[in-house]
């Protein structure tokens, strides 16, 4: 089952930006985990990475219309600092219903500046992974698989 692993803006700097916050894997080494992990799940992971709002949209809208038709099982989706301004972005999410879109943040976005603490994806969001590094990436592939095969319920 194909999956698309989206990573919003500066997200491309992994690696060298704030290493303090973000630790020091590439977008690139993070990309290769997802897919090494993906696979040993059963799942075809796909990444894409865009510092354009508009560009994510439309993976959002492409993704919506494969789920729609039984073609992808969603998407683990870090939007970056437009977590916290687009709604463009909620609005996308929610007019591809049901695609099911995981959130995820690298850093516990709730201990840090105030202005990290709302998002506009959540709402739209099946669920949201923070600060758990990296590693919520992974943790956000686990949930869709055991999703798609009736867990957790
Ligand atoms: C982030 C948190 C956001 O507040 C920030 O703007 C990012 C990365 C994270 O993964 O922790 O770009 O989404």
């Amino acid at each position: 089952a194909r999956v698309l692993v989206l990573n919003g803006p500066n997200l491309n700097l992994l690696g060298t930006r704030e290493p303090g916050i973000y630790g020091a894997l590439t977008l690139a080494d993070l990309e290769q985990r997802c897919r090494q992990h993906g696979a040993a799940l059963g799942l075809q992971v796909e990444c894409f990475q865009s510092n354009h709002e508009g560009a994510l949209i439309d993976q959002i809208h492409a993704w919506g219309a494969l789920h729609r038709q039984g073609q992808a099982l969603g998407v683990v989706f870090n939007p970056g600092a437009y977590t916290h301004t687009s709604i463009a972005l909620h609005d996308a999410i929610k007019g591809v219903e049901p695609l099911p879109v995981i959130e995820v943040h690298i850093s516990n976005v709730h201990a840090r500046e105030s202005f990290r603490h709302h998002s506009w994806i959540a709402p739209v969001a099946a669920g949201s992974i923070i600060g758990f590094g990296p590693d919520g990436y992974l943790m956000a592939l686990e949930a869709l698989a055991r999703r798609a095969a009736g867990l957790g319920t």
